[in-house]
């Protein structure tokens, strides 16, 4: 039988690099695409290779989905995983940075949806896996942008489901909870705007605070790869995100709304 090959973005780092990695242990042709592939760092093989993709430049993704095809035959599986978080007050965001926001997290994903999906229906089968957050479900203070992204990419994957279903393709949402990547350092990109620069210091502090206590990108690759392989109907997998989504929808507003002013913005606010 041949083996199964999937496509991820952003795998230069993070969920991207650890679900890369799990893939290639499980026996699976990878095609770990990244915007600025370094091949004196990373060594092809038969069964691995480093696309170029830059979700800002379409041209990359439709390269890096015909490079793929031409050396596995195939693609079952694609995982949009890359992405970053525009933080900051919506009042100080620049059309630019919002639209660079989505450009990454939602117009580039669909642009690489779009590409593979060809490949998907004349095969009959596959799987398209959108990594979205908790940040997809619920939202934080100062990242009104960033959630604004991941709620769509939640709407968009729900609704596209009906969609493939006739061409027997699959599409799944993962939602970590917090994940210790280069996201919240690295990652982030900051919109400022004067009236709101403390609000902006306690959220950096708590973000800094929280970043060593979380866990590795490993248990994401993992769900992911449950993703993968789950023939069921299941829509979402919330990798570290279970409890913050049960409490959102158990506990009423208001206390909710507290709990998470406290902990992010500080005693008084
Ligand atoms: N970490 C968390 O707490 C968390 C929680 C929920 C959801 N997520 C989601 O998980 C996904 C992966 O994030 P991560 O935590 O693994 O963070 P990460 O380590 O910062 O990885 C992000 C990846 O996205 C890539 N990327 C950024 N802009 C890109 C572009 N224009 N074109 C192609 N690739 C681009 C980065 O490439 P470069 O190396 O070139 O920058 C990197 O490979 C993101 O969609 C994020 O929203 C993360």
């Amino acid at each position: 039988m041949s083996r199964n090959t999937i496509l991820i973005t952003g795998a230069s780092s993070g969920i991207g690099q650890a679900t890369a990695q799990y893939f290639l242990e499980k026996g699976w042709n990878v095609a770990a695409t990244m915007r600025s592939p370094d091949l004196t760092d990373h060594c092809e093989t038969a069964d691995l290779i480093y696309p170029r993709l830059d979700l800002t430049q379409p041209e990359t993704i439709e390269a890096a989905v015909h490079q793929t095809v031409s050396r596995f035959g195939r693609i079952d599986v694609l995982v949009n995983n890359a992405g970053y978080a525009l933080m900051g007050p919506l009042e100080g965001v620049s059309p630019s940075q919002l639209e660079h926001q989505f450009q990454t997290n939602l117009f580039g994903a669909v642009a690489t949806i779009q590409a593979v999906l060809p490949i998907l229906r004349r095969q009959r089968s596959g799987t398209i896996i959108n990594v979205a957050s908790i940040g997809g479900r619920l939202a934080f203070p100062l990242a009104s942008s960033y959630h604004a992204s991941k709620w769509a990419i939640e709407g968009l994957s729900e609704a596209l489901r009906y969609e493939l279903r006739r061409f027997n393709i699959q599409v799944k949402i993962i939602e970590p909870g917090g994940i210790r990547t280069n996201f919240i350092h690295r990652g982030t990109a900051w919109a400022k705007h004067p009236e709101y620069a403390d609000l902006a210091e306690q959220v950096q502090q708590f973000s800094d605070r929280l970043n060593d206590s979380l866990p590795g990108p490993q248990g994401v690759a993992r769900s992911i790869y449950q993703a993968a392989t789950d023939r069921t109907p299941r829509l979402r997998y919330s990798p570290y995100g279970k409890s913050f989504l049960l409490l959102h929808s158990l506990l009423p507003d208001r206390i909710w709304r507290t709990l998470v002013s406290r902990l992010m913005l500080g005693a008084g606010y």
